[in-house]
């Protein structure tokens, strides 16, 4: 699993370099980056502490830092959309409705009884990859809305969207990558053979009505069996997703070691997803209240140490999501890329302070006096994101 390392750019410079006005992102400690006092350096003690310290080098943010500093900086432009995230807006609309057509594709031809192709869910998942590998944070804004009525379809992309950029926070290779996408297609495909009215019923289950929906993975191993040509890796996603490591889980009570790392991977993913979307029954809860729900499942139900490089992979402000700013401004997560959790860029649009809609304006949290105050569920709002989107 990864160190954090510091953006790429920061500058490294030698602690005898540095200047009132650097704003010291980070600091290097016998070689461990240490980015918990990030600041402004202000006085000359602090200054002085710092060379004192024995800390050799840190890392300077210089869009941060000030003018008098003595660092060059790039003229600043106002921020603007960018036009090429236009273009991969399109591409992340048209990639999700790729997945939709396929899954809705799958869950028909199950219905039918008739055997799953293999062949276009790889080739979807190798499309998937690509996304997630150079730039996924359109795909997450476009996947961020959900229609209540499509949930399975849309879960299902979500949970493999989800576990390709876990498995690539983790360093998985590719080809594993992908089994997880088509697994994570695959997951949930038993569903389609449950009755409609439990599918869909609000508020808790029965007894009886639980012990029906659990047949799903009972209807998947048959549908993952006649498919043939899913990986173990994949099968191993789609059966194992709600078996729990002390073994109260089901279809097979499997515990322990007998979960391997990807089921215990789809387990959190699946969770995390559920309790993250818009059913026509409960509302949306934000990433952070997920997180504490996934962490007080742990370590009976899901792997402790993988929740936390789950949260660390998501990030408290993934993109897609909604935060309220400092000055009451309220905006959706619109760039994540290459920053760290704290400093995205927003999409403003709305004033809680004073109940309107405001200019829509692009804050880069780097270069703001702003801070982030809180995430904020869409169904807290009085008025609808949507069209921001
Ligand atoms: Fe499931």
């Amino acid at each position: 699993m990864e160190e954090s390392a510091p953006a790429e750019d920061l500058l490294k410079v030698p602690v005898s370099k540095l200047r009132i006005g650097m704003f010291v992102q980070a600091i290097e400690n016998n070689g461990r980056v240490n980015i918990a006092n990030a600041g402004q350096i202000r006085t000359k003690d602090a200054l002085a502490k710092l060379i004192k310290s024995g800390i050799k080098f840190v890392w300077v943010d210089v869009e941060r830092s000030s003018e008098g500093s003595g660092l060059k900086k790039k003229a600043a432009a106002p921020l603007k959309p960018k036009k090429n995230r236009d273009v991969q807006q399109q591409k992340a609309q048209a990639l999700l409705g790729e997945a939709k057509d396929l899954i809705r594709k799958v869950l028909s031809e199950t219905f039918e009884g008739k055997a799953v192709e293999v062949a276009p869910v790889e080739a979807f998942a190798d499309n998937m990859i690509e996304t997630v590998l150079q730039d996924a944070d359109a795909f997450k804004c476009v996947s961020a809305l959900r229609t209540k009525d499509a949930y399975l379809l849309e879960h299902s992309v979500n949970v493999a969207f989800l576990l390709v950029t876990f498995g690539k926070h983790i360093g998985l290779d590719k080809s594993m990558l992908a089994q997880l996408a088509a697994g994570g297609i695959m997951h949930d495909v038993g569903k389609v053979k449950v009755d409609d009215k439990i599918l869909n019923k609000p508020g808790r289950l029965t007894q009886e009505e639980f012990e029906h929906m659990k047949m799903h993975q009972t209807f998947a191993k048959e549908i993952m069996r006649e498919a043939e040509g899913f990986s173990q890796i994949s099968q191993d996603v789609c059966l194992m997703h709600h078996e729990k490591l002390d073994g109260t889980g089901y279809p097979n009570g499997l515990k322990g070691d007998e979960l391997p790392m990807h089921a215990r991977m789809s387990c959190i993913a699946d969770i995390y997803d559920a309790l993250t979307a818009t059913r026509c029954y409960k509302e949306a809860m934000s990433p952070a209240a997920a997180f504490k729900i996934l962490l007080s499942l742990t370590p009976h139900h899901l792997d402790q140490k993988l929740v936390y490089e789950f949260v660390r992979c998501v990030g408290v402000y993934p993109a897609g999501s909604l935060v309220e700013l400092s000055d009451g401004r309220v905006g959706i997560v619109w760039e994540s890329k290459d920053r760290d959790a704290l400093h995205p860029v927003v999409k403003c649009f709305y004033s809680l302070k004073h109940k309107r809609y405001t200019d829509v304006a692009m804050i880069d949290m780097k270069k703001s006096e702003l801070n982030i105050e809180r995430g904020v569920s869409p169904s807290s709002l009085d008025v609808d994101p949507t069209p921001f989107y």
